[in-house]
C-alpha cells in the first residue's frame, strides 16, 4: 500500500512538473462531443444543476482537468445544456465541480443538425462500423439520410467545433495544444489546422480502429475525408497497437500519395507527418479514492449493503448493444439452470445507464435487456428472493459504492476500445472480487492474466466462468485482485496523460 502511495505521488510529480512546461508553451484545449458535466433542470423547482456525464471520455479527461487548467469544447447535447449556454450569453462556463480547473464552452448547434450529426452519422454509422457490429450481408444501409446526415450533420457540427477552438486560441498569442476526442469529431483537425497551421494537434480515438476492409462499407468520400482530416493532427492516439496498425493500413489504403511507415509508426501525407500512437487509456485512481470516501458515496453504499446476499455479481455499463449486456444475462440463467445450489444465495446488481435513447437500435437493446431480466427473475424468482436487480440510471457515486461490494464483476463486451469499468472495479472494491473479462475489450492486454477470460459469444464459458469465479478459493482472489488493482494503480489515468503531453512537448 504504501508503496501504491508512492507511486502515484510520483506520477503526479511528474505531471505537474510536464503540464507547468506545456502550459507555460500553449494553452490547452480540449474537444469532445460529450462534455464534462450535463446540466438539467431539477424537478424540486431548484433550477438548473449538473451533473457528471457517463462514459469513458468524461472518467478519463475530468481527472485530466483536475490536473491542468484546460479550457473544454463540448457539444451542448440536452436542454438543460442549452440553457446553460444561452444564459451564458456566449461566454464560457465554469461549472461547479470540485477540485476542476475548468472552462466550457458549448458548441450549440441548430437541434435538427445535432441530430443528423449524432443520432444519424456518428452512432448508428460510426459507432457501429468502429464495433464491428455491422451484419454486413444486410446491414447498413447508407441511403439518402447518411448522406443527408454528413453533409447537413456531420460536416456542419465539425466545423462549428473548429471556429470555437480558433475563436478560444485567439485569446492567445502563442498557438494552442489541441487535444481532439473521438469519432465525433474526425474532421475538426483539418478545419483548425487551415486557421491555426501552428497549432500542436493531437486527436485521441477511444473506439476500436476497425481493419481497412471493414471501412469499406462506407461510401469512399467519407472515408478518404475522415482519413484526410485524421492526416491532419501531429499525433494520432490510439487504445492498442492492433488499433494504431489498423489504422495506419486503413489510410495507406485510402488516401493516394501516403507514405506509411509501420516500423516508426508514421504517416506523410501531402506533406505533413503525422505520429501514430498507442497510449492504453486509464482512471483516476487517487480521484476515485477521493470519492469512495464522500458521505454521497457512503449513504449509496449503506443503501445497497441490504441488497446483498451471501454472493454478488455486479455488471456496471451503459445500456450499449457493444456491451453484450443480453448475453451476459443468457450466461447467467444458464448459470442458475446448471448450479440450483446458488438460488436463493446470490444476488446480481445490474447498474445500467440509459444511452443514445433517440436510436432505434438502443430502444431495442434496451427492450431486449428488461425482457430478458424478467424472465430470469420470474422463472428463478419468488416472494424473497429476485436473482436480478436492475438500476437503470445515470448515478455514478452510486455505482463506485455498488463496485466496493460485488464478489464478481462481469466485463463481457462484443468489443470495446478500453472499457474503464474494469478498471474502476478492482481500484474500488473491498472484497477481493474476481474479474470476469471479455478477451475482445482493450484492457484485456493489461488486466487478462489475472481476470477469468472470455470470449464474448461463449455463453457456456461466461455460465463456467461464474461458477469459477465464485467458487475460487480465497488465496487466489487475494492474489488475483491484489494484482489487478497494483497494475491499474502503475498505469493510472496521469501515465496517459504524461506520455501525451511528453510527446506533445517533443513537438513543439
Ligand atoms: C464512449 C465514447 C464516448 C462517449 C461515451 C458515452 O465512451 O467513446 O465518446 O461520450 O461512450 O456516449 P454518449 O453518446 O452518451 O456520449
Amino acid at each position: 500500500m504504501t508503496a501504491m502511495l508512492s507511486l502515484s505521488q510520483d506520477h503526479h510529480h511528474h505531471l505537474a512538473d510536464l503540464s507547468r512546461e506545456l502550459l507555460a508553451k500553449r494553452r490547452l484545449i480540449l474537444a469532445s462531443n460529450r462534455g464534462p458535466v450535463e446540466y438539467y433542470m431539477a424537478e424540486n423547482g431548484a433550477g438548473l444543476q449538473c451533473r457528471r456525464g457517463s462514459g469513458g471520455v468524461v472518467t478519463a479527461l475530468s481527472s485530466a482537468s483536475q490536473h491542468v487548467e484546460v479550457t473544454w469544447v463540448a457539444s451542448a447535447m440536452g436542454e438543460g445544456d442549452r440553457i446553460a449556454a444561452e444564459s451564458a450569453q456566449g461566454e464560457s462556463l465554469r461549472p461547479p465541480i470540485a477540485g476542476q480547473n475548468l472552462v466550457l464552452r458549448f458548441v450549440v448547434s441548430p437541434r435538427n443538425v445535432y441530430h443528423k450529426y449524432y443520432n444519424v452519422l456518428c452512432n448508428p454509422l460510426l459507432w457501429f462500423l468502429q464495433h464491428y457490429m455491422w451484419n454486413s450481408p444486410y446491414t447498413p444501409n447508407v441511403g439518402a439520410a447518411a448522406y443527408d446526415a454528413w453533409v447537413n450533420g456531420y460536416v456542419p457540427v465539425n466545423e462549428a467545433f473548429a471556429r470555437a477552438i480558433v475563436e478560444e486560441a485567439q485569446r492567445d498569442e502563442m498557438a494552442p495544444f489541441v487535444m481532439l476526442h473521438d469519432y465525433h469529431l474526425y474532421l475538426t483537425a483539418g478545419y483548425v489546422r487551415q486557421h491555426l497551421p501552428r497549432a500542436v494537434l493531437q486527436h485521441f480515438i477511444h473506439i476500436p480502429w476497425p481493419a481497412a476492409a471493414y471501412w469499406q462499407l462506407l461510401p469512399s468520400f467519407m472515408r478518404h475525408a475522415i482519413c484526410e482530416n485524421l492526416c491532419s493532427n501531429d499525433i494520432v492516439g490510439l487504445q492498442s497497437q492492433r488499433d494504431v496498425h489498423n489504422f495506419l493500413h486503413t489510410c495507406e489504403s485510402f488516401l493516394e500519395g501516403a507514405e506509411v511507415d509501420y516500423r516508426r509508426r508514421t504517416l506523410w501525407h501531402r506533406g505533413h507527418l503525422t505520429t501514430v500512437n498507442a497510449y492504453p487509456i486509464s482512471i483516476d485512481v487517487d480521484g476515485i479514492q477521493r470519492l469512495l470516501r464522500t458521505p454521497r458515496v457512503r449513504e449509496h453504499e449503506e443503501k445497497l449493503r441490504r441488497l446483498i446476499r451471501e454472493i454478488t455479481l455486479m455488471r456496471v455499463d451503459r445500456v450499449e448493444p457493444s456491451k453484450n449486456i443480453v448475453r451476459g444475462f443468457r450466461a447467467f440463467d444458464m448459470f442458475l439452470e446448471r448450479y440450483p445450489q446458488f438460488r436463493g444465495r446470490l444476488a446480481f446488481l445490474a447498474f445500467l445507464v440509459p444511452s443514445r435513447t433517440r436510436i432505434r437500435q438502443y430502444r431495442q437493446y434496451m427492450a431486449e435487456v428488461n425482457q430478458i431480466v424478467s424472465v430470469i427473475n420470474a422463472k428463478y424468482g419468488d416472494e424473497n428472493w429476485q436473482p436480478i436487480t436492475t438500476f437503470m440510471e445515470n448515478n455514478y457515486p452510486q455505482a463506485i459504492a455498488a463496485m466496493s461490494l460485488y464478489d464478481v464483476l462481469l466485463v463481457n463486451p462484443v468489443i470495446d476500445g478500453m472499457n474503464l469499468v474494469a478498471k474502476e472495479g478492482p481500484v474500488v472494491n473491498r472484497r477481493h472480487g474476481v474479474l470476469i473479462l471479455s478477451e475482445t475489450v482493450g484492457a484485456y492486454e493489461q488486466l487478462g492474466e489475472y481476470a477469468i477470460s472470455v470470449a464474448p459469444a461463449d455463453l457456456e464459458g461466461t455460465a463456467q466462468a461464474i461458477y469459477t469465479a465464485i467458487t475460487m478459493s480465497k488465496e487466489e482472489r487475494r492474489q488475483r485482485a491484489e494484482n489487478l488493482r497494483r497494475i491499474v494503480f502503475q498505469e493510472d489515468i496521469i501515465t496517459w496523460l504524461c506520455r501525451q503531453f511528453e510527446d506533445l512537448l517533443a513537438l513543439a
